[in-house]
């Protein structure tokens, strides 16, 4: 009853029983994984070691599977957990937890726990290879302590991209060295919506290296999004000679919307971006860097004397023009670094990005179109991978921003559907579900938003094959039994519960 489901599982004869001198064989580095997943709820030591009395569990890599494919077999005296890479025996480690009762994923032993593994073969592999999820800590800040808990909750449903967006209108969260005012004035706001509290926080070098290699333990690229050259009023509050009115001083966004402030196209304004995506670089090792793109509209383009001046300069006959080239710059800056761009689908909008991996999220027909002017493409449509919109129509679901996604409409979806030619469809890299935090102020929130409904987005994005809605809703019903133990403050099947509607944000919640 894993979640998301393997590809083949033939159940065998038998049980292993884990027991206090079971023992673990194969290469350091993925003995530590099973102890550290296995030890904490059992009690057990689970040295290494070839006496077998409570039976042996080996872990090894096999290099004729793809990396991230694995087989586990479960034996009554032995488990296998074969990788074709270190990933790979990763994924094998959570479909293990997932067969052993719920309480594995406690962190303190449960007394009178029978710790029976059914016997099975299980051959699998996930279909995609970008599986993401993406969390905006720009328009609510996501404590360091608490990202690292929505890292493990990903790793658990086989989860490999965590798409972290960094930066927004309503607050800067990437400390830059060189631009140190982007987070000592960027990273707050004076209220939000009126509600005169002040919000903020950042998240330093250090804590995001840290972030970085805990999700790397568990095959996660972070992916960071820095959003270029729209959704940056909080870096021009922090330095207005990026905007195109240098001599006006705004602040960083106090509300929500789609936000006229753009960069400015001087050579300098570049500089700035060129030097953020090194400082970006650095810390954030993964081949692909998300440059935004979306929602940024013209106005002050058009409304600017020195930025038509630039479009002369520059050889653009037209605003729309402008968005392309500057992302073009962009993608030259990052191709500089060995990374490749990432963009909201609006960069198709303005001339070609040679070489972009587009992210369509206006809706399907966006990724078909850039799939078949040749990018590669991750579909996040709205419709149904927003997880910050509602989870049904009843009246008491806690405020969003509008919308609905239930969690069936989410395990319904394909992300490639039969208007795709097979090469088409072969651009179609993955999938992800997004949860963006105007509505969401606490980490609390975030988790009722995406839980159960990632589970279903972990499955589109893993399992290959035919759809069973009924198995898998069967399989959900036990998995929250799983997410109870590790206290995901999910939202229950049968809908909210007063306990569960939201955080403790100072606003009145609906
Ligand atoms: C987006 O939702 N503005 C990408």
């Amino acid at each position: 009853m894993v979640i998301p489901r393997p590809g083949a599982e033939t159940p065998q004869e038998g049980f292993f029983t884990l027991g206090p001198r079971t023992v673990l064989r194969g290469p350091g580095e993925l003995t530590t994984a099973i102890r550290d997943a296995l030890g904490p709820a059992t009690g057990f030591a689970l040295p290494s070691g070839t006496a077998a009395e409570d039976g042996l569990i080996e872990a090894d890599v096999d290099h004729t599977l793809v990396p991230e494919a694995y087989r586990l077999t479960v034996e009554p005296s032995r488990v296998r957990l074969i990788g074709g890479g270190a990933a790979g025996v990763f994924y094998a480690l959570q479909t293990l937890r997932q067969l052993l009762p719920p309480a594995i994923l406690r962190s303190a032993t449960a007394p009178g726990e029978r710790w029976e593994i059914p016997a099975v073969v299980i051959e699998d592999a996930p279909r995609f290879s970008w599986r993401g999820g993406h969390l905006d800590v720009g328009r609510h800040f996501v404590p360091k302590a608490d990202l690292l808990r929505l890292i493990d909750l990903l790793a658990l449903h086989k989860f490999n991209v965590l798409h972290l967006h960094l930066t927004e209108d309503q607050g800067w969260r990437f400390e830059s060295r060189l631009y140190p005012l982007l987070t000592e004035v960027g990273s707050w706001r004076r209220e939000t919506s009126g509600d005169g509290t002040p919000h903020g926080g950042f998240y330093s070098q250090a804590d995001l290296r840290e972030v970085v290699a805990f999700a790397a333990r568990r095959h996660i690229t972070v992916v960071p999004e820095i959003d270029l050259p729209g959704h940056v009023q909080a870096a021009v509050a922090a330095y207005p000679e990026l905007g195109n009115d240098p001599s006006r001083r705004i602040e960083v966004a106090t509300g929500w919307g789609v936000i006229t402030h753009v960069l400015n196209l001087e050579e300098k304004t570049l500089k700035f971006c060129a030097d953020i995506i090194g400082e970006v670089t650095e810390i954030f090792p993964g081949r692909f860097l998300h440059v935004g793109g979306d929602e940024c509209p013209t106005d002050e383009w058009s409304g600017s004397g020195r930025a038509r001046e630039r479009m002369r300069e520059l050889g653009i006959g037209d605003v729309e023009e402008i968005q392309g080239w500057f992302t073009r710059r962009l993608s030259a800056i990052l191709a500089e670094h060995g990374r490749s761009l990432v963009g909201w689908d609006e960069i198709c909008d303005h001339g070609d990005v040679p070489g972009a991996t587009i992210h369509a999220w206006r809706g399907y027909e966006r990724g078909v179109e850039a799939a078949r002017a040749g990018h590669d493409v991750i579909m996040s449509p709205v419709a149904p991978t927003y997880f910050d919109y509602y989870q049904s129509d009843r009246d008491d679901e806690p405020r969003t921003i509008g919308g609905h996604n239930t969690v069936e409409n989410v395990y319904d979806w394909d992300p490639i559907q039969a208007e795709l030619s097979e090469e088409e469809g072969r651009r179609v890299i993955g999938t992800q579900f997004q949860v963006w935090t105007e509505w969401q102020p606490t980490p609390r929130d975030v988790e009722y938003m995406s839980y159960p409904r990632a589970c279903a987005l972990a499955e589109v994005g893993w399992t290959s094959g035919p759809k069973d809605r009924e198995d898998f809703m069967r399989r959900l019903a036990e998995h929250l039994g799983r997410l109870d133990a590790l206290g995901v403050n999910y939202r229950p099947l049968e809908g909210p519960r007063p306990w569960q509607r939201g955080g403790t944000g100072a606003r009145a919640r609906v």
